[in-house]
């Protein structure tokens, strides 16, 4: 039996997993709620980290050292960064990076701190093979394994995702994702962020996200469901 720590960063995207689980604790710590209890065979502690680099890391570091798990699953929306991805489709990291990190200024080159060993933090094979072959049942879905830029910002313009996409090749872009991946390297647990698109065109980026944020959660938790009895 595995513990495993699940994140999401909105409501939206925890509510159907939540429904699912056997829940059998539920603890505020640093201000955000925690879930604990079992789903099918596996210990699960599920998290609404709140959105961004921050929260996102500190609720990691809680599921971490607090409550022990064995590897993190990062789940909910991201913006199209691939022009393969349509809305709906799901995207399991093959590495993350933060597209905001900066210190170009001083020699490094973007997405690198320079007291940092690496820009892309990798995720862990066996859990992108786990979330690739789950995504396989969702009927009209594709699945990509590929980058996640994340950042403190919603990007909506074409401007934004080009630069993305040309600095770091990346896939789909959110807002914690990377820093999640930070997290698990800085401890050495496996991670992986499972996403579903939920805006694919550049400039009808905020429009986009609100109608299909809904429909995408739905898929992310599916394939989460899988990964969980597959495991
Ligand atoms: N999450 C979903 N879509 C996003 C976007 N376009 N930018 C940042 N985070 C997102």
């Amino acid at each position: 039996m595995y513990t495993i720590g699940i994140i999401g960063p909105m409501e939206e995207e925890i509510e159907l997993i939540r429904s699912k689980m056997k829940v059998q604790k539920v603890e505020k710590l640093a201000n955000f709620t925690f879930y604990s209890g079992t789903w099918d065979r596996q210990r699960v502690v599920l998290v609404r980290s709140g959105i961004g680099k921050v929260n996102s890391s500190v609720a990691a570091q809680i599921l971490i050292a607090l409550y022990r798990v064995d590897f993190l699953i990062n789940s909910g929306v991201a913006g199209g960064l691939n022009p393969k991805l349509k809305v709906g489709d799901i995207v399991v990291s093959r590495d993350a990076v933060q597209h905001d990190v900066d210190q170009t200024a001083i020699g490094e080159p973007p997405g690198k701190f320079e007291d940092a060993d690496v820009i892309y933090y990798e995720a862990d094979p066996r859990l992108v093979r786990l979330g690739e072959a789950a995504a396989k049942g969702l009927p009209g879905v594709k699945v990509y394994v590929g980058r996640v830029a994340s950042g403190d910002q919603f990007v909506g313009t074409d401007e934004q995702k080009q630069r993305i996409v040309k600095t770091f090749q990346a896939d789909a872009v959110e807002m914690e994702g990377g820093a999640i991946g930070q997290v698990a390297y800085l401890n050495q647990v496996p991670y992986v962020i499972i996403r579903s698109i939920s805006d694919a065109s550049a400039d009808a980026a905020g429009a986009e996200y609100k109608s299909f944020v809904k429909q995408a959660a739905r898929n992310a938790a599916y394939l989460i469901e899988q990964m969980i009895q597959n495991l």
